[in-house]
């Protein structure tokens, strides 16, 4: 069987305090435990003389080539580049973008180096799948070394527009970069628009169809492939979770109120000030909703050594501080405001217990716990979504309650709304999301992927 290797940022080691878990960690690892292979990443360790080889762990069946970064690598990558030009760009939010043309060459030279090291990796019929806006040149790179598999990439976030990439110095250079790959995979038909457009706008040269774009001689397929989660695992989780000590201490602190739940990692693209906003003017204008909901936020804190984020972290405590001093009571907090992180299993069964799932970020790649929190209800009595219109999420969710989370007065409707409908209606978007799940879930999305991919590799094969 071919074998896969994978390469992202962050590598999803299982068991592993501070690893990425979740969802898509689980399918990435199931895929590579079908294929054989390896995971390529960094260690989350800062080292100033990291090896030239990286290092191989084995866990199980699954193999990992590790590396750490330098101090500086990380300032300028990770923390410059990666998160403070590519990710407020990539996320509408160019008033938070620092560009520094040092922190892009860092950039390239990260990719450069990883590319030396995974290219002794790579062994001739391999799967070759990179993962998100950290790697973007790493296909270049590779091909530097002498690899000559088609290489695919999957951005996890959205695509920006025209007029947001015009913001970004160096975004032809990056255009190009991403168009040393073979196939170029997309959470939603919008974002693949966006590309086409801008590769339109930035490379004339550039020829689109239908099949993809030909640059330089080359084909690029370009396609979306929308995240799923497995659907029965998700279920079967917060059944499990909702048993747990966590779960029963909630419901009893809740003493009978009903739960409006978001979990987000504290990040500014995630639009928690305008909700809780929202939530203010719920509580403002439906009174009568006072002291019979409480909206838990758990928002673990994220990217701490990026400054912006130490900034939305103030101007929340800030707001949290305003809701608390206007409604609460001595016997009633409206709102729950957490900032640390959960096992999965205690968060899947806290969503199973949610009346509603409030996920209103101003832009998301796709958002996974909005499938979560549809997958972790309970059939008898489900309870309502209201999601976000700028997540990916949304064009697959229809029958979840849509809303703009910039127009915080129809936020609070829309809440107010979700907490009076009735058990059919709700049962009704219920079955109908599920089934949307289900197919497509998270195994044809590994499936599709690298079936593209592979198929690609015959195309080509002389
Ligand atoms: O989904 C985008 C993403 O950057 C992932 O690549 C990453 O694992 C996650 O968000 C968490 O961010 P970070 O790795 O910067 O902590």
């Amino acid at each position: 069987m071919t074998r896969l290797v994978i390469a992202s940022n962050r590598v999803a080691i299982p068991h592993r305090r501070g690893a990425a878990q979740g969802g898509l960690a689980t399918g990435l690892l199931e895929a590579l435990d079908r294929h054989g292979g390896l995971w390529f990443g960094w260690n989350g360790r800062i080292s100033e003389n990291p090896d030239s080889a990286p290092t191989l762990q084995m866990e199980g069946s699954l193999r990992f080539a590790l590396t750490a970064l330098t101090h500086q690598e990380f300032e300028g990558y990770y923390v410059g580049f990666a998160n403070r030009c590519l990710w407020p760009v990539f996320h509408a939010q160019l008033h938070l973008l620092h560009y520094d043309r040092t922190a892009f060459e860092t950039y390239l030279a990260v990719n450069e180096r990883w590319a030396r090291m995974l290219g002794g990796q790579i062994r001739p019929g391999d799967l070759i799948w990179i993962h998100d806006y950290h790697l973007i040149p790493l296909a270049g790179f590779l091909r530097d070394q002498g690899v000559r598999a088609p290489l695919g990439f999957f951005l996890h976030t959205p695509f920006p527009g025209i007029d947001l990439l015009r913001a970004l110095p160096s975004q032809t250079e990056i255009l190009e970069r991403l168009l040393a790959y073979d196939l170029i995979g997309f959470q939603t038909p919008l974002d693949c628009q966006s590309f086409f457009r801008s590769v339109a706008f930035f490379l004339p040269e550039a020829q689109l169809s239908a099949d993809g774009i030909r640059f330089r001689g080359r084909l690029i397929r370009v396609a979306p492939f929308p995240i799923g989660i497995d659907v029965d695992e998700v279920a079967r989780v917060a059944r499990a979770g909702h048993q747990n000590r966590h779960s029963r201490r909630l419901v009893t602190s809740l003493s009978g109120r009903r739960l409006i739940l978001g979990i987000d990692r504290l990040d500014y693209s995630k639009g928690l000030a305008l909700r809780f906003q929202a939530y203010a003017r719920l509580l403002e204008q439906w009174a009568e909703f006072r002291r019979q909901i409480v909206l838990l936020q758990i928002a673990p804190l994220s990217r701490t050594e990026v400054p912006e984020y130490g900034v939305i972290r103030r101007e929340l405590n800030e707001i949290v501080g305003d809701i608390h001093a206007r409604y609460a009571e001595y016997d009633w907090m409206p709102l729950r405001y957490l900032t640390r992180g959960f096992p999965r299993s205690t968060i899947l069964g806290f969503l199973r217990q949610a009346a509603i799932g409030l996920i209103t970020p101003l832009r998301d790649g796709m958002n996974l716990v909005a499938k979560e929190f549809v997958a972790a209800q309970p059939e008898e009595s489900p309870g309502v979504l209201i999601l976000s219109s700028l997540a990916g999420a949304a064009q697959d969710l229809e029958e979840a309650l849509i809303v703009n989370p910039y127009d915080t007065g129809t936020v609070a409707r829309t809440l107010a709304e979700a907490l009076v409908m009735g058990l059919d209606e709700r049962r009704e978007r219920w079955r109908a999301l599920m089934d949307r799940l289900r197919k497509r879930d998270l195994h044809h999305w590994t499936r599709s992927f690298l079936e593209t991919l592979a198929g690609i590799r015959t195309h080509s094969a002389p």
